[in-house]
């Protein structure tokens, strides 16, 4: 079975490499590019198609690839909403997904914001630099003995509890399903969460339900200097309202890894652009604000995961027995 993956990174190409190796009835070769009509055409041949979180699939591409003989797109991610299901269906392409990889990545990149902001290490590390070794700005709080309050509870939200209660946090959370494995944690309403909590941590999808779910009236329910971070999904909060609220000293930090204007962003580099979006720039413009471009994920072990997860998928495909629970329909 011969695959062809699209928009690859150098640490995309390294993992995949490693496990590759392991399947001896798969050939992969990689692309910079990403698929596009002017692109598509490059999977002729190919049985399958390895695409990413923001890759174009939707009906035009899905018809280019089927004329091409590609039955099968393997997405190394997680989330789906780039595809056109309906039309990859009625084309008879199979789709299939990576659900989860490793939940402690992304909660230990939550910690290390929600660290880096409380201890100003951002501005630290630049002012030892520059010789300056005052310490005037500096102040954080300990974690030890605050309350950190989860919203979302599930694989990600879980692994971010458990290290919150390893810091000697009290640890509150919101969803609508209790996850049983943590009976250190005091599941309470939204409302509660946002006013006793120190550090607030997002773990929940974007639904329609979640939009905005942190907009002025829930950052007005929130303690001052509060610590917030959200490693999910951007629009869980209106950037705006944030800006409002950062702007009103409500927050003693706020740490993201996602923010609503990230797509042309994420996973570029774009030093020598002028950005199109003015509500990014006045985000970086706050000292109390660290802003990273959607790495929550970008560790060996998850990328391992993916790699691996990714080629189990194409295997199980070429023998007749997909795996069913990776497929998306
Ligand atoms: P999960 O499905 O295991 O957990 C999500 C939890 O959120 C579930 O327990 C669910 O009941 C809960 N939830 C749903 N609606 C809610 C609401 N209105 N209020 C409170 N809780 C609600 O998902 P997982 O794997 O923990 O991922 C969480 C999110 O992390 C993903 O949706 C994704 O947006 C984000 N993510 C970010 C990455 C990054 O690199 N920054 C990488 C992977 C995922």
């Amino acid at each position: 079975m011969k695959i062809l993956f699209y928009d690859t990174k150098p640490y995309d190409r390294e993992s995949f490499e490693r496990v590759a190796s392991q399947y001896e009835n798969l050939t992969v070769e990689y692309l910079k590019t990403d698929i596009s009509e002017k692109t598509v055409s490059l999977a002729c041949g190919y049985d399958a198609v390895c695409l990413f979180v923001a890759s174009d699939a939707s009906a035009p591409i899905l018809r280019a690839l089927a004329e091409c003989g590609v039955r099968l797109i393997l997405l190394r991610c997680a989330g789906f909403n780039n595809v056109d299901l309906r039309e990859a269906d009625r084309l008879g392409i199979t789709v299939m997904r990576v659900p989860g990889y490793s939940p402690e990545a992304v909660a230990e990149h939550a910690m290390a914001l929600a660290f880096a902001v409380n201890r100003h290490i951002h501005k630290a590390y630049i002012k030892v630099r520059e010789n300056n070794f005052a310490l005037i700005g500096l102040t954080g709080m300990n974690f030890h003995g605050k309350i950190a309050g989860i919203i979302g509870t599930g694989k990600i939200g879980a692994a971010m509890c458990r290290i919150c209660h390893g810091l000697g946090m009290k640890v509150i959370g919101y969803d609508m399903y209790k996850n049983p494995s943590l009976d250190f944690v005091e599941y309470v309403e939204l409302d509660e969460l946002l006013a006793k909590s120190d550090l607030i941590s997002l773990h929940c999808p974007l639904l329609e339900s979640t939009y905005h779910m942190i907009d002025r009236t829930a950052i007005a329910k929130m303690k001052d200097n509060v610590i917030l971070v959200n490693t999910s999904r951007g629009a869980l909060i209106s950037t705006e309202d944030l800006i409002y609220g950062i702007r009103q000293h409500k927050f003693a930090g706020v740490g993201l890894d996602v923010y609503e204007e990230e797509q042309e962003n994420v996973f570029e580099n774009r030093e020598d652009d002028i950005l199109e979006s003015s509500v990014t720039a006045r985000l970086l413009s706050f000292p109390n604000v660290i802003v990273t471009s959607h790495q929550g994920f970008l560790t060996v072990e998850a990328l391992e995961a993916i790699s691996k997860t990714t080629l189990d998928n194409a295997e199980s495909f070429r023998l007749g027995t997909p795996i069913a629970e990776n497929i998306v329909k």
